[in-house]
């Protein structure tokens, strides 16, 4: 079997990492296009070198754009590349503009496409990811999704027959990663145990001066130090509105590694995000998260208080300290081999064999 997998941002490195690892296990040839949607070392090449994924046969260096001339890019330098690679299956990752474009391309010369990580819904139709989601999911022909909550949507929307629950695939990063760093030093000399993980990207959060300025200023305010680690937009929004980070208990550093991600959450007492993944990887690493939207993808984090949403930032000094849940976690993702089980459903269903 030959699998093209289309990939271009930071999370899809991350879910591309097992299935690399489990095509190449079983043997299966493995093309990897990288669609240049990031593009700064610290948000693409660290994650190919820390786990161990092949580098990408093709690089299109597309870069940054509006959605449209971002898409729009992709879209036309993915064709060539599927055409003249004439794949069994194009694997497509998640929800960012490269997925869309991956699937897009893909359907449009007849190639069979995969939605990996399909049927998650956040059912806010202001999100790019949704109509990401949405438009992928209805466009491709395997849905592989990775909770029975996204089996119902994709049900719901009349897709049952093409789809499969394979599990997730971050879970299986997730866990090999947390065993390899535990015992780590936490970051910036921070306490074990003592300070907040956080993460801000979100269009809804981040471009708005005004919920900016209310979501920096609620974490500044915080009771404990809060590990700020600040994806490129929102330095580049902070600083456009004159927004100062780096006070009160916020301390700034880039965003990390996968590894060292997972470490400054091992290390400590919570999270507050806005990211899908770092909700996941909260609830995994059994760290209470506190998500600053008004809907989450991923509902099975929000059980037994693991995860509670709270957009309106109102109690977040009490929310986001609040100890962890004694109820034990449940295992709603999985138990690490969705990655095998995504290729063992590709090479079942190719067609012609
Ligand atoms: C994208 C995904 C989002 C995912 C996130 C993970 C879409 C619509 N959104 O959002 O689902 O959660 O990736 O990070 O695809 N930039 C850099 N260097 C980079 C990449 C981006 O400086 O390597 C800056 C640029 O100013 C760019 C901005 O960040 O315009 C936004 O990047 P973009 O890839 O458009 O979206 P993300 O916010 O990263």
């Amino acid at each position: 079997m030959k699998v093209v997998s289309v990939v271009g941002a930071r999370p899809q490195f991350v879910k591309l990492a097992p299935v690399a690892q489990a095509l190449d296990g079983a043997g299966h040839e493995h093309v990897i296009v990288h669609t240049g949607q990031h593009y700064d070392a610290a948000m693409s090449d660290v994650f190919f070198a820390d786990l161990r994924i092949p580098a990408p046969d093709v690089h299109l260096a597309i870069g940054s754009g509006s959605h449209g001339v971002q898409t729009g890019a992709m879209l036309a330098a993915i064709e060539p590349v599927l055409a003249d690679a004439a794949p069994d299956w194009v694997l497509v990752y998640g929800d960012t503009n490269s997925t869309l474009a991956g699937a897009v391309a893909a359907v449009k010369l007849h190639l069979p496409v995969a939605h990996l990580e399909a049927g998650l819904r956040s059912f806010n139709r202001l999100m790019p990811e949704e109509h990401n989601r949405v438009l992928t999911d209805h466009a491709a022909d395997l849905l592989l999704a990775p909770t029975e909550v996204a089996m119902n949507h994709l049900a719901d929307e009349g897709l049952a027959a093409r789809s499969e629950l394979v599990g997730d695939v971050m879970t299986d990063v997730c866990l090999q990663v947390r065993d390899a760093v535990a015992g780590d030093a936490p970051p910036a000399g921070l306490d074990r145990g003592g300070y907040l993980v956080a993460t801000i990207h979100r269009a809804e959060n981040t471009d708005d001066p005004d919920r900016l300025r209310a979501v920096v200023g609620a974490l500044e305010a915080l009771p404990v130090p809060v590990l700020l680690l600040a994806h490129p937009r929102l330095r580049a929004r902070c600083e456009q509105h004159g927004i100062a980070l780096g006070t009160g208990a916020v301390v700034v550093a880039d965003p990390l590694p996968y590894p060292a991600m997972v470490g400054a959450v091992v290390g400590s007492r919570g999270v507050v995000t806005d990211s899908g993944g770092l909700q996941k990887e909260a609830f995994l690493l059994g760290r209470p998260c506190t998500t600053l939207r008004t809907e989450t993808e991923w509902p099975e984090t929000l059980a037994d208080g693991w995860n509670a949403l709270l957009p309106g930032l109102g109690g977040l000094d009490e929310v986001a300290v609040r100890p962890a849940p004694t109820a034990a976690r449940r295992v709603p993702y999985g138990s690490g081999d969705a990655a095998s089980r995504t290729v063992e459903a590709l090479a079942r269903r190719v067609v012609g064999e």
